[in-house]
């Protein structure tokens, strides 16, 4: 598990470490720039003449520290600052002062001149404001440089806390940051901006951390092999749940074909899918390993009958993919949230259905089943009010919101999904890529989520694990197809490339 911080904690946990532990802020900067040049051996970038651009801030003092470790290796770089001379930062004034009595001087101007590398140590995580003025012609000339480019913590221009760029932003081939990752080096565009990204122990992370509130986490793999579900030799397919799959209306069986077969890639034991009457020939055809439930839209009452006593059955339920909106998918989505007491997904149309109606709102509110709400930004406008670009712009506090007044997991879809939950820290999804924009993406997502939580996984270590799994089955699949042509169906072969993996 890897923790991400916002800027604020890094700074709590710099300062925890400074003053509770008593390391030396002095101390962490020199083994901030060591890192720095270790990782930029590490990586064969060409160190051996490189321009070293500066601001006042402590981000110019571990450029300056840098300068000076790589003098005592006789690679004499050209130092610049931008901005003031006389930094507010003792420790940054502390490091200029060393490199001017070793006679390394410090110029205001980049130079017109070629390098290998371009080190940028303009501003780390204390970005407060969009850059403009001479700072910004200088981080756009440092960008036209034609040598590799090195950010020290976070490229000049990114905001920790959310990716965006303020103003203008360096362009960043590696970035080399401390203790942890910061939100703005996994969220777009900053995670693009950034590079490959080194997070480097410089001290601060035990003690440091420890008392720091609500950070947030990413998975990595090793987490997949703490978190799977068990699947015992001496097992069968009742050992790994009974699901109901509720998708699929009048020609949209595409969507409960792709959710079934992703739970049973997951490793569910048993998927009934319950869908519309017309949908069964093509549904048998495609996953005859499915058991098939149908009902006539044209009857909601026998369907809502029929769904009581498949929720009797299952273990774990799913509904909403391809469901559509029409009065038998109102009425059993209704039948749904008052009748069910399992562990359920609730994707797509569900979400809509949702979204549209402020009674069944009420009842998730005092819900008695743990329930798995998977929308993308539109269906979480839809669902929780704010438009989408309200969402998109302040994603980490609204979903907060909505786990505060709703008792379930939400998975919010995205280039970087976000999962939350009461009592939670948020999760940020770090795997995926863009070949999975594709049609029926999500519809995977639900029922391999689904299939963990089938397995006896509680449902946030299934909606983790589950966004987790379908990024890296899609990293899978675009290995395989390229980043343009691959189908949903693909990431379900991806799912079991990925378990085979482990
Ligand atoms: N335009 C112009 N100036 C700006 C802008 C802007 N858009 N935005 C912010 N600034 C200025 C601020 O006013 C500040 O200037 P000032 O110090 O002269 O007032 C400066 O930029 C701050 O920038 P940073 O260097 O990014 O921020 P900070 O000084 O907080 O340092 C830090 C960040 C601690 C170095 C972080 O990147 C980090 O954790 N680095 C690695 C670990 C490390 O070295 N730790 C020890 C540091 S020493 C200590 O913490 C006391």
């Amino acid at each position: 598990m890897r923790y991400i911080v916002t800027a604020a904690q890094m700074k709590e946990a710099d300062m925890r470490t400074i003053h509770d532990v008593g390391i030396p802020s002095l101390v962490l900067m020199e083994r901030a720039a060591l890192s720095c040049i270790n990782i930029m051996k590490q990586e064969g970038v060409d160190i051996s003449n490189p321009l070293i651009v500066c601001g006042s801030g402590n981000n110019g003092g571990d450029g300056f520290a840098i300068a000076r470790l790589l003098s005592e290796e006789g690679i004499f770089a050209d130092v610049v600052l931008v901005g003031r001379m006389e930094s507010r930062s003792e420790e940054t004034r502390t490091q200029m002062e060393i490199l001017r009595n070793l006679g390394v001087s410090v110029g205001n101007c980049l130079p017109d001149r070629e390098y290998s590398v371009i080190i940028d140590a303009v501003f780390g995580i204390g970005l407060t404001r969009p850059i403009e003025g001479t700072y910004k012609e200088i981080i756009e000339q440092m960008n036209s440089y034609d040598a590799e480019k090195v950010a020290v913590d976070i490229p000049s221009g990114i905001c920790a806390d959310t990716g965006k760029v303020l103003g203008t932003a360096f362009k960043a081939d590696i970035t080399v940051t401390f203790a942890y990752a910061k939100r703005g080096h996994i969220f777009y565009p900053g995670s693009e901006l950034c590079g490959q990204v080194f997070v480097m122990p410089i001290g601060i992370e035990a003690p440091g951390l420890g008392k720091v509130q609500d950070v947030s986490f990413a998975l990595d793999m090793e987490d997949i092999w703490k978190l799977k579900p068990e699947r015992p030799a001496d097992s069968n397919k009742g050992c790994f749940g009974k699901m109901l799959l509720v998708a699929g209306s009048k020609g949209m069986c595409g969507a409960a074909y792709l959710s079934a077969g992703a739970a049973y890639a997951a490793g569910a034991g048993l998927v009934r899918v319950y869908t519309e009457e017309s949908n069964r020939e093509i549904l048998q055809g495609l996953l005859p390993e499915a058991v098939l439930t149908t009902y006539d839209e044209r009857d909601g009452e026998s369907a809502v009958r029929q769904l009581a006593e498949l929720l009797d059955w299952a273990d774990v339920a799913c509904m909403g993919c391809g469901l559509g909106k029409g009065r038998t998918a109102v009425m059993l989505t209704e039948a749904l949230l008052e009748f069910n007491r399992k562990p359920c997904v609730l994707d797509a149309d569900a979400l809509n259905i949702l979204g549209e109606n402020h009674g069944l709102m009420e009842i998730l509110k005092s819900a008695k089943a743990d329930y798995i709400l998977t929308p993308h930004m539109k269906e979480m406008s839809r669902l929780a009010g704010h438009t989408v670009q309200e969402w998109k712009k302040e994603r980490v506090e609204l979903v907060r919101d909505f786990v505060k007044e709703y008792p379930a997991v939400c998975v919010l879809k995205d280039a970087r999904t976000l999962a939350a939950a009461r009592e939670k820290q948020l999760f940020i999804n770090t795997s995926g890529n863009a070949a999975m924009a594709k049609a029926g993406a999500g519809d995977v997502l639900a029922g391999l989520t689904a299939g963990l939580l089938a397995q006896g996984l509680p449902g946030w270590e299934a909606a983790v694990l589950g966004v987790y799994l379908h990024g890296l089955a899609g990293e899978r699949a675009a290995a395989d197809k390229g980043m343009y042509s691959v189908l949903a169906r693909d990431i379900i072969d991806g799912i079991g490339m990925t378990w085979k993996s482990l």
